[in-house]
């Protein structure tokens, strides 16, 4: 072997030695909020739900290769976040509460595909289990946790834990979708209702001992397939992005104020808007050569019609950024997740989540 490829070997090899032990535990559990970005299966046990992926061609390149409630062809990015703390996903709330012997010391997800910071006309009769009704359930899970270890083992165990919060863009679909809501707040009205909102179900959260926070900000959503479809020339909304800057600008703005209200709260902010349309504008140097269509559908752009399985899915499921109409592939995610874990600022503020949980 050459020299310099030896070096390059050896180099190779220290490093991911490295991270198998940084692939070591990071944090006792993690505990996840959210919409269909983050739905690990939540919404398979809402009865009368619309919002589900529970069947083909979702989970097409899940390890098992069934589909299990995620909005993904693969893994979501709340598999990938608890792969990079070295954890097994946390498993959805509602799947647990079945089981008498279920533990929610391991970390649990209560998102929900649909769900928004407010309960929003579409998710009413059990469409989905909106923030607020996401925190009820944390509360009932911290109960019980006190009944098992006692308080102070608990209040121990969920200052420790990360507490991973993506949702808003529902809110936003909502608001632009709905005449009514338009003539009742003007948008900047509407999107700082939403920070403040979000602000009161996380004093909640923190009131029941949780400590460390991530946040995904609102992606792009003018770019997802669902909206360049409804644009003669495929172009992205403007004014759904313009809105989803403002609202960013308004939660980093909420979160710099809490954290000076909460002591011992700290937080990590990724701009995923930013990354996306990094994403979007350069998508060689990420690896993608689809940024328009969805990769599951029908019609133009595989946008005219969902993810079901009558449609048709792309056989290169690595070089498209969305799976379906709303929700990005298994690699876009990855993308967000290597980059708020690791990335620095402005992109992670005031740190990434390595950082956050090692502090
Ligand atoms: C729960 O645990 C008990 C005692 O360990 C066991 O007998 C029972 O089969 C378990 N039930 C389930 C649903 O796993
Ligand atoms: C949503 O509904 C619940 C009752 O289920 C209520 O307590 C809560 O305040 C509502 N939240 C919002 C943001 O409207
Ligand atoms: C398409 O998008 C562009 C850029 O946002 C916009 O200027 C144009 O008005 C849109 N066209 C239609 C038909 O909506």
């Amino acid at each position: 072997m050459h020299r310099k490829h030896l070096s390059f070997f050896l180099i190779v090899c220290v490093l991911s030695w490295g991270m198998e032990f940084s692939g070591a535990q990071m944090v006792p559990a993690v505990y996840v909020l959210g919409d269909s970005l983050v739905d690990v299966g939540n919404n398979n046990h809402l009865p009368v739900s619309v919002a589900k992926a529970n069947f083909p061609h979702n989970g097409v390149d899940f390890p098992t290769k069934k589909p299990t409630g995620r909005f993904c062809n693969g893994k979501n990015a709340a598999d990938l976040l608890a792969e990079k703390l070295g954890l097994p996903s946390s498993p959805p709330y509602l799947s647990l509460k079945k089981n008498k012997n279920a533990s929610f010391q391991n970390g649990v997800s209560f998102a929900s595909g649909g769900a928004g910071i407010f309960n929003g006309t579409d998710r009413v009769f059990g469409q989905a289990i909106p923030l607020s009704n996401q925190v009820d359930n944390y509360l009932a899970v911290h109960k019980t946790l006190v009944q098992q270890m006692g308080s102070s083992a608990v209040e121990e165990h969920f200052s420790k834990s990360l507490f991973a919060i993506v949702i808003g863009s529902n809110d936003l679909f909502d608001y632009f979708g709905s005449s009514d809501l338009r003539k009742k707040n003007t948008p900047q009205q509407f999107v700082d209702l939403m920070a403040n909102t979000l602000k009161g179900q996380l004093k909640r959260l923190y009131e029941f001992g949780a400590r460390k926070f991530f946040f995904a900000g609102i992606g792009a959503i003018g770019c997802i397939p669902a909206e360049r479809v409804k644009n003669k020339t495929q172009e992205c909304n403007a004014e759904r992005n313009f809105w989803t800057v403002k609202y960013n600008e308004g939660l980093k703005a909420m979160l710099k104020g809490l954290k000076s209200e909460l002591q011992g709260m700290s937080y990590s902010y990724f701009d995923t808007y930013t990354i996306m349309q990094n994403v979007i504008q350069n998508p060689s140097t990420y690896g993608f050569n689809e940024i328009k269509a969805a990769c599951c559908g029908l019609g133009d752009l595989r946008a005219k019609v969902a993810c079901v399985p009558v449609s048709e899915y792309c056989p290169n499921r690595n070089d498209h950024v969305f799976w379906d109409l709303y929700h990005p592939t298994e690699q876009t995610a990855r993308i967000f997740v290597d980059t708020l874990f690791d990335g620095s600022s402005p992109v992670c503020v005031p740190m990434n989540v390595r950082q956050l949980v090692s502090a």
